[in-house]
């Protein structure tokens, strides 16, 4: 064992750390940490769990630099338990503490904050959250099982997300959007619905942030949301509309219903910002403000992508998006890649440009 730093706390964490460990701990997600704190102090939770604690790290940190008066630490693992105790008097703080199926706990207990941090896939305990969570509450959610989301096995996302992922060239948006689909989804079961907040894709992870709403017609309201996303897999066409036939080569398309409104709110961001500059989280604060700024069209274009499918040449960025933007289509450099643009301007258009 060692001590380490993070953040206001100190804990123990085995040595030489990550997988294949005792306990878990991953000094990579302290970037994700600081997000989560600037995250809870903006939602100011008066009861939190951090379901899946390992070291405990993120629910001492809530309850130490969040300042959340009432955090539930749990891990079914005994090494992780004991561990939890420990680092707790290190920090000379007090909180409940759990030693069991995270899913078990969440339909015991009611929370108004729920951190979702698990290995691989948060599916298996999004309908325990939905249970627990309480009105005007707020769920932060991990999910490292990228390839199943990001379109490498459309059909395991099918069985944990309930839709079919694709590997298109802007598969990280969309995979978040596949994620947020099924919050929302396992949420409406329980009358409560979910507005996300914060969402990205980092490494080898993606993180959803949003806040839960109660009520049957908010639910309805927010369903409304959903809409189709198209892609041809053959000419690179894309729409965010339902075609089976791609009316750029008239090959069979294929298309997924996800949550289509922004998944990244501004006010929520700048708050969020806010928490991270006072606490000297400036490389998160930078990030949440390029989150913020993306603009609001569910998919960019890849440069490389297109090019490929159409058989053209490569041309520079700096070029394309000039070209769309004196043509009178707002183009911005895309968030989730350094290849990729977002615009205004149809499929046609970009291709055009490109001739
Ligand atoms: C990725 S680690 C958590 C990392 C931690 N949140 C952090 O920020 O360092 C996932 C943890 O979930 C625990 N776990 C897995 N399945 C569980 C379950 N069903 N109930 C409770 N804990 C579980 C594992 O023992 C492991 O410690
Ligand atoms: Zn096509």
């Amino acid at each position: 064992m060692e001590k380490i730093k993070e953040g206001e706390v100190e804990i123990e964490v085995p040595e030489g750390r990550i997988y294949d460990k005792d306990v878990f701990y991953n000094p990579k997600m302290k970037f994700d940490r600081n997000l989560s704190v600037a995250v809870a102090s903006v939602t100011k939770p008066e009861k939190a769990c951090d379901a899946l604690s390992a070291s405990g790290v993120r629910g001492i940190r809530y309850k130490k630099e969040g300042e959340v008066p009432e955090v539930w630490l749990n891990d079914a693992n005994e090494q992780a338990a004991n561990l939890i105790q420990k680092n707790l008097k290190i920090n000379n703080l007090n909180c409940e503490t759990r030693k069991m199926d995270a899913a078990v706990l969440l339909r015991e207990e009611k929370f108004d904050f729920i951190d979702l941090d698990p290995f691989g896939s948060p599916a298996e305990f999004l309908d325990a959250a939905a249970s627990s969570i309480r009105k005007d509450g707020f769920l932060s959610i991990t999910a490292t099982d990228t390839s199943s989301f990001f379109g490498t096995y459309p059909r395991v996302s099918r069985r944990r997300y309930g839709r079919k992922s694709m590997n298109t060239d802007y598969n990280k948006e969309l995979g978040l959007r596949i994620l947020v689909s099924s919050i929302i989804e396992s949420l409406g079961r329980y009358k409560k619905t979910f507005y996300p907040k914060i969402c990205y894709s980092r490494e080898h992870y993606a993180r959803i942030f949003g806040e839960v709403i109660k009520g049957a017609t908010e639910v309805q309201e927010n369903f409304r949301n959903f809409g189709h996303i198209s892609h041809c897999f053959s000419c690179g066409w894309r729409k965010d509309m339902l075609a089976e036939k791609c009316p750029n080569c008239g090959k069979r398309t294929e298309y997924v219903k996800v949550y289509m409104d922004k998944l990244n709110n501004e006010n929520f961001c700048e708050k969020t910002m806010k928490e991270g500059r006072k606490r000297r989280f400036y490389g998160e604060g930078k990030f949440v403000e390029k989150l913020k700024n993306d603009q609001e069209i569910p998919y960019h274009y890849d440069i490389h992508y297109i090019a490929k499918k159409q058989g053209f040449n490569l041309k520079k960025m700096e070029r394309i998006i000039e070209m769309l933007e004196g043509q009178g289509f707002k183009t911005t450099r895309s968030i989730y890649s350094p290849t990729a643009v977002k615009t205004e301007a149809e499929f046609k258009d970009v291709v055009r440009v490109f001739e």
